[in-house]
């Protein structure tokens, strides 16, 4: 007999025990394979179905940026308050504990830098990433560059490798000099991302923020930008989470705060337990005095 639903056999294969529906806790991902899902749930919180990814990947286009200086000083003693890191190979071999037990949004693109033809990549072999043990694999989109067809046909090959091997692809919206940071532009890049086998897509907060999650059919999840006072970044995340993202994909907010570990417990009160923007820079501020 049909359920109420009108799934068929709801009896089950007539053995008489109910069917529980199938579902999973992120959006899109229902019919996505085990392994995907099971590196998905690494990362993403079953509660808060959210997550705070700690982004250090600047250093292969940018250097070693102020925070980032010195990963071993910097990061590592914030790893343990984030569920997912996101950095390159050569700093996840040479700086990151193995045992550290974080899932890893592995940076899968790699090709010019700031001082040269920035957004022009290539993708790494899936074999590293499968030797990482990676959750993720993060893949620059620059949507409206020059390499913009270059960056899409690096997003679809990562999700072909990717499936074959059940790790999820992280498409990375780009932002740069000429490209726009409105909900039409954001809207449309992240559309492209999951349109071309993203399983989740990193981009910008902006105004209408809302209909870019809307019109996503994958979670979504916040890069911080460039450094803002301490509690217009927690009001960024807030936000962002109010309007549908699920998480923040962190960097510059967080290793250039004043007091970096503060900060990032800050962001994951707002991203886990929904504090106010007030609230969140109170705790910032007793865990800095602490
Ligand atoms: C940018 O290409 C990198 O992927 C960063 O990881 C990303 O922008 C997030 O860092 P931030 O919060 O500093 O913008």
């Amino acid at each position: 007999m049909p359920d109420a639903d009108g799934n068929k056999d709801a009896s089950n294969y007539g053995l008489g025990i109910p069917v529980k529906k199938k579902s999973f806790f992120m959006k899109g991902l229902e019919y996505a394979d085990w392994g995907i899902k099971e590196r998905m749930a690494r990362i993403f919180d079953k509660r808060s179905g959210n997550a705070v990814m700690l982004a250090f990947d600047h250093g292969y286009i940018m250097g070693p940026t102020s925070g980032l200086e010195r990963i071993d000083l910097n990061v590592v003693p914030l790893l343990k308050y984030a569920d997912c890191i996101m950095c390159t190979r050569g700093v996840l071999r040479s700086c990151i504990p193995p045992d550290c037990g974080k899932p890893v949004a592995l940076r899968f693109s790699a090709g010019g830098t700031i001082l040269g033809s920035l957004n022009y990549e290539c993708v790494m072999d899936i074999e590293e990433a499968v030797r990482l043990d990676v959750s993720a694999m993060a893949v620059m989109v620059a949507i409206g560059s020059e390499n913009e067809a270059l960056t899409i046909r690096n997003l679809t090959k990562t999700a072909d490798m990717g499936n074959r091997y059940g790790i999820p692809t992280f498409g990375v919206t780009a932002v740069g000099k000429n490209l726009a940071r409105d909900a039409r532009y954001l809207g449309l890049a992240t559309r492209v991302c999951a349109e071309n086998g993203a399983t989740f897509v990193k981009t910008y907060y902006c105004e209408g923020f809302e209909k870019v999650v809307a019109g996503c059919p994958v979670p979504i999840v916040i890069a911080g930008g460039k450094k803002l006072p301490e509690r217009d970044a927690l009001e960024l995340a807030y936000k962002a989470i109010n309007d549908g993202a699920n998480g923040v994909d962190m960097g510059r907010n967080i290793f250039q705060a004043e007091d970096p570990a503060a900060m990032i417990q800050a962001v994951r009160a707002v991203v886990h337990k929904g504090y106010s923007p007030d609230r969140a820079f109170e705790l910032y501020n007793d865990i800095k005095s602490k």
